[in-house]
């Protein structure tokens, strides 16, 4: 018996076409020996005609000597203040590019990934800490959960602190279009005192700069907040004085065309800032690749590279459930800002600000409290815990807050908040009227979701996973130029 004779056909063709907006197949039209998987098969590919979905290209390879000296940079904790975080300390490769943790823990913590402990008098980041797949594309013009890096209109990029304070750019964030955001993006982290700077203290004896691990003073932590350039001059000073990242910067400036002569010697501190943003954005272009998923290989042709239940989902995610007006085109994320109701358990970890009320910090503007960077959804199945601030596990849970945001706001269990994280939640001071106010009209479509089609939307996100995001390992240098301790689990 073919799925078509089965009873109730004829109305299942006729919502899924009103849904979903294909023409209506006319019985006959399906045949063959899985008549279920093709008449989905047949439905997605309309839908992929219709909505003009397309896998996602690969890109040119970076200059070699980029990818090398970004891979050392991006494990090596010379960057941080106190020479002890690295990018690769909460973006790690064995951690499918994150820290599998709900905020991180930068300067003074010690430990990787789930085992990573607070130091004494530390705090930890606002928020979580996101993958870096596909991060290198031109593409990208907002960058973080906020969007506090991002390319205006006037195609110049703009810097701004959580609080929204700007941080000047070199070269008014005026620069060559083949600057990717990635690159400009990686030259923020060394500037934050809790990721990677490390802090002042106010003794009665004056200002006093944290010791770095290895027992020096840490030079850079007394610089002003949002002092970019100082803060890199002096990186440019530590970096530059070890003969191997000398050479490896010589070479790397060679492959920077767009570079001045005077630049291309890298004293300058500007140029120095390119090369290495180039050089990071280069390695994590290379190393968090996420085109060949079984979803590519679907748009591309291959009928049989999803399952029925992916098959199913993806229907759903481009269809009834909605999720594609937001996370949409390839990279899975319009860039725009949205409320979906999480729960803002972790407070005071802004300055100025009981709850973390996102996008509203920088904007100001009351529609915009609450308001996240849609993520994007390439390897998501990999890179729990899930939103802005970690607080939801699993997949399922994260798909089913957008159907009831709510329900999940009143029966947040603030008990499974790990210690010490518990102690800066504060269940008082959460207005759940006031966060629903302002909750992403968009969501509609996820409201009416059942059981079973939250379980095939959870399949579609394991159809985005590139397998090669399983074997990152072969990443991890044995040492980095400076000798430090290379990040590792
Ligand atoms: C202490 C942990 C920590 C360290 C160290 C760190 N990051 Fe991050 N990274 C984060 C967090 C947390 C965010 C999100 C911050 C936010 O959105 O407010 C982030 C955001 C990013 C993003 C933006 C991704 C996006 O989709 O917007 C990129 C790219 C990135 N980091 C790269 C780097 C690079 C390169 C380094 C090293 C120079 C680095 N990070 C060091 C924790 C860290
Ligand atoms: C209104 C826009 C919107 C719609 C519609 C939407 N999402 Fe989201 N999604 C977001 C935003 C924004 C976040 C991040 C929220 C936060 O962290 O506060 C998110 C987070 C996620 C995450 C967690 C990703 C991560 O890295 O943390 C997943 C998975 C996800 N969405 C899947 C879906 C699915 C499946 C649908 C359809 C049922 C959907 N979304 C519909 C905007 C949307």
């Amino acid at each position: 018996m073919t799925a078509l004779r089965q009873p109730g056909w004829r109305l299942k063709l006729l919502i899924s076409s009103l849904l979903i907006g294909t023409a209506s197949v006319p019985p006959g039209a399906v045949s063959g020996p899985l008549p279920e998987a093709s008449e989905l098969t047949q439905r997605l590919r309309a839908r992929q005609h219709e909505l003009g979905l397309r896998p996602l290209q690969g890109l040119p390879p970076p200059p070699p000597e980029w990818v090398r000296l970004g891979q050392s940079l991006f494990f090596d904790p010379i960057l941080s203040g106190n020479k002890d975080v690295a990018c690769a300390t909460c973006h790690h490769p064995v951690l499918a590019s994150t820290d599998g943790l709900r905020l991180s823990i930068g300067s003074g913590g010690s430990g990787l990934g789930a085992g990573r402990r607070l130091g004494s008098g530390r705090q930890f980041t606002a928020r979580h800490s996101p993958d870096l797949f596909e991060r290198a594309r031109q593409e990208w013009r907002v960058f973080f959960w906020d969007g506090r890096l991002q390319k205006n209109k006037d195609e110049r990029w703009q810097a701004r602190s959580v609080q929204g304070v700007e941080i000047p750019l070199p070269a008014g964030g005026q620069f060559p279009a083949d600057l990717p955001g990635a690159a400009i993006q990686s030259w923020l982290p060394p500037l934050a005192r809790v990721e990677m700077r490390g802090q002042v203290h106010h003794t009665p004896a004056g200002l006093l700069n944290d010791r770095a691990w290895d027992g020096s003073e840490n030079e850079l932590a007394s610089l002003a907040d949002q002092d970019l350039m100082g803060l890199w001059r002096g990186l440019q000073r530590r970096v530059l004085a070890i003969p191997a990242y000398a050479s490896a910067y010589r070479l790397a400036a060679e492959k920077q065309l767009s570079l001045s002569g005077v630049e291309k010697e890298a004293s300058e501190t500007s140029a120095f800032m390119r090369v290495t943003g180039q050089a990071l954005s280069a390695f994590m272009q290379v190393a968090f690749a996420a085109d060949d998923t079984a979803w590519d290989q679907f748009l591309s042709g291959a009928d049989e590279a999803l399952t029925p239940a992916q098959k199913r989902g993806a229907l759903l995610f481009y269809g009834r459930a909605g999720c594609g007006h937001c996370h949409s085109g390839s990279l899975f994320s319009d860039q725009q800002f949205h409320n979906i109701g999480v729960m803002p358990y972790a407070a005071a970890l802004l300055p100025g600000s009981q709850q973390d009320l996102g996008r509203f910090l920088l904007t100001r503007r009351l529609a915009d409290r609450y308001a996240f960077r849609t993520p994007p959804l390439r390897n998501v199945a990999l890179t729990g815990p899930y939103f802005h601030n970690g607080s939801v596990q699993n997949l399922r849970e994260a798909i089913d807050w957008h159907r009831r945001p709510v329900k999940h706001l009143r029966e947040f269990r603030w008990t499974a908040v790990p210690w010490p994280l518990r102690s800066i939640t504060h269940p008082e001071r959460v207005r759940t009227d006031r966060i629903v106010q302002t909750l992403d009209k968009k969501l509609a479509g996820s409201t009416a979701l059942s059981e079973r089609e939250i379980a095939d939307l959870v399949a579609f996100m394991h159809a985005l996973t590139d397998e090669r995001a399983k074997e990152l390992e072969k990443w991890l240098p044995a040492s980095v130029p400076s000798g430090l301790p290379v990040p590792r689990p």
